[in-house]
Formats: structure tokens, C-alpha cells, sequence
């Protein structure tokens, strides 16, 4: 990537800063024909049990859903901002690099109060990552080396950028969580243009093998993202029976609705540096249903 083009993203930046506090309508209630998560996006619509509940269990079906996006877009937040700043520490100050990253945490990190107020604002109880993601989490930022690591922000920046594009598109979803999406999904579509040009460097670079490396770092992380929403307690809260079944359900339900409305831009982009290979592909289609 060019640096003038990287100067010209920390120009926007500093120039056109998008507050949360400002840019998002708060004190605009819900109307009564509002939803939380566009339904294409929820565990349960494109099964039976879904035309059954009632439209109060519909609404805090993706009341509670979109919480768990809320919640782990920040806690994805989180760790990569804990990774830049290890990052930045070799850099210099002088460093392109070291600056557009710098304006990228400011920004992360009021994308992460921004979220934790719109939790709160829904009555929101977020569940907990798995120990198991809890444990992925914190060693990849903790070991994995840098090239990695933005691999595996970029995978998360783009699943993002999908849900946010679904959501702000809905009329029908309500106002505050449109306005959320829309600032994150401006300010993301600055940070992978940055991304993409600085993986671009990397995969040039890079051989069969290392490329093998890549996808599987995308893959885990998309894989990570899509199982922290979907969650048996959500089925409880509903006072639906059989919430271990349903839960059960609605996993591959959701992972075949992922498959179909949110993979699309993350295979384009992987497969445009040879990530899809023999080495990969399976797992791909074993994890995430990918159509290839
Ligand atoms: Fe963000
Ligand atoms: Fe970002």
C-alpha cells in the first residue's frame, strides 16, 4: 500500500472523527415494530420452531442475539488492541505505520465503549466466551506473530462489516443499533483498506505453506466469531422446552445461514491470495459449510 494513501486515512481520521456519543441517536426509544437483528441474522427463522414462538420471543430472540454480537465484537476489539500496542512498540513514532495504528485504537476503543453502551442500553446480559475461546483469545495475542494477527483482525473486520451491512440496510431494526453499525462500518471500511494493502506485502512474500498458515489463522477466527452467538442459554431465557435440542438446532441452522448470507467477501478475499488449497479447502467446508 502506498504511504500517501495511508497518510490520507490518518488525515480522514483526525479530520472527520465519528463520535459515538454524537453520531448515535440514544435517547430514541424503540417503536413497536422495531427489531434487534435483521432475521436473516438470527439462529432460529428458517426452522419450524421459529413461526411458533411469539412475536415477544421473536424480538428478544434477537434482542439477545445481537447482544452476543455486541459483546464479542468488543471483546474481538479488545485483544486486537492489545496486539497493536505490543505491535507499535517496535515501531517508530515516525513510522507510518506507528501513526495510522494509533489513530486505529483511538478509534477501536470507542468502538468498544460505543458497543458496551449499546449492550447496555438493550438490558443486555452478555454470556461469556467459552474457556475454550477465552483461551485462543488470549494465546494468539499474546504468541502469534504480527503478519498473523492482522490476518486474523482482517477476518474478524469483515464479518463485522457484513453484519453491520445487513443491519443498517433493515428499516425495520431499530434506529440506535442502525447508527452503531453505520459508524463502525465506515470507520472498518478505513481500517481494512489499511489491512488489506499490509497483508497484500505479506502474501506476496509469502509460499505454499505460509499461505496454508494464513487460512487456517482466517478460518479459526471466523469459526471463533460465529460460535460465540449462538448460545443454549439464550433458549432458556426464551422459557422455550427442550433448550439443548433447540440449541442444537439452531447451531447448524446458523452455521448454513453463515455459510450463505456472511462468507461471500471473507473466500474472495482469501482465495485471492491462494488460501483456498488442497491443504485448506476441506476444512473450510468441514467448519463453516463453505460452498467451494
Ligand atoms: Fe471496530
Ligand atoms: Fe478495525
Amino acid at each position: 500500500m502506498d504511504e500517501s494513501d495511508v497518510e490520507r486515512l490518518i488525515k480522514i481520521s483526525k479530520e472527520r472523527p465519528l463520535l459515538p456519543e454524537t453520531y448515535v441517536p440514544w435517547n430514541i426509544d424503540p417503536i413497536a415494530s422495531d427489531i434487534f437483528l435483521p432475521e436473516v441474522l438470527n439462529s432460529l427463522q428458517g426452522l419450524d420452531i421459529y413461526d411458533n414462538l411469539t412475536d415477544r420471543q421473536k424480538l428478544d430472540l434477537g434482542r439477545h442475539e445481537v447482544v452476543q454480537v455486541l459483546y464479542s465484537y468488543g471483546w474481538g476489539e479488545g485483544l486486537f488492541c492489545v496486539f497493536m500496542s505490543r505491535y507499535m512498540l517496535s515501531l517508530q513514532p515516525t513510522d507510518v505505520t506507528y501513526r495510522f495504528l494509533l489513530r486505529e485504537l483511538i478509534e477501536e476503543y470507542r468502538h468498544q465503549e460505543m458497543f458496551a453502551q449499546t449492550v447496555q442500553h438493550l438490558h443486555g446480559q452478555p454470556l461469556k466466551p467459552t474457556p475454550l475461546h477465552s483461551f485462543i483469545g488470549k494465546f494468539s495475542t499474546k504468541y502469534l506473530p504480527h503478519d498473523y494477527l492482522f490476518m486474523g483482525s482482517l477476518a474478524i473486520e469483515l464479518v463485522t462489516d457484513t453484519y453491520g451491512n445487513y443491519s443498517r440496510r433493515d428499516n425495520n431494526v431499530y434506529t440506535v443499533l442502525r447508527k452503531v453499525f453505520e459508524l463502525h462500518n465506515i470507520e472498518e471500511g478505513r481500517h481494512i483498506h489499511f489491512t488489506k494493502g499490509l497483508l497484500q506485502q505479506y502474501t506476496q512474500k509469502a509460499g505454499y505453506l505460509k499461505r496454508t498458515a494464513y487460512s487456517f489463522v482466517v478460518l479459526f477466527n471466523i469459526y471463533f466469531l460465529r460460535t460465540m452467538y449462538v448460545k443454549k442459554e439464550i433458549f432458556e431465557r426464551l422459557e422455550l422446552t427442550n433448550p439443548e435440542i433447540i440449541y442444537k438446532a439452531a447451531f447448524n441452522n446458523y452455521k448454513q445461514k453463515f455459510a450463505q448470507n456472511c462468507l461471500q467477501n471473507i473466500l474472495e478475499f482469501v482465495d485471492s491470495w491462494g488460501g483456498l488449497n488442497r491443504a485448506t479447502r476441506w476444512a473450510w467446508r468441514r467448519l463453516l459449510d463453505a460452498k467451494i
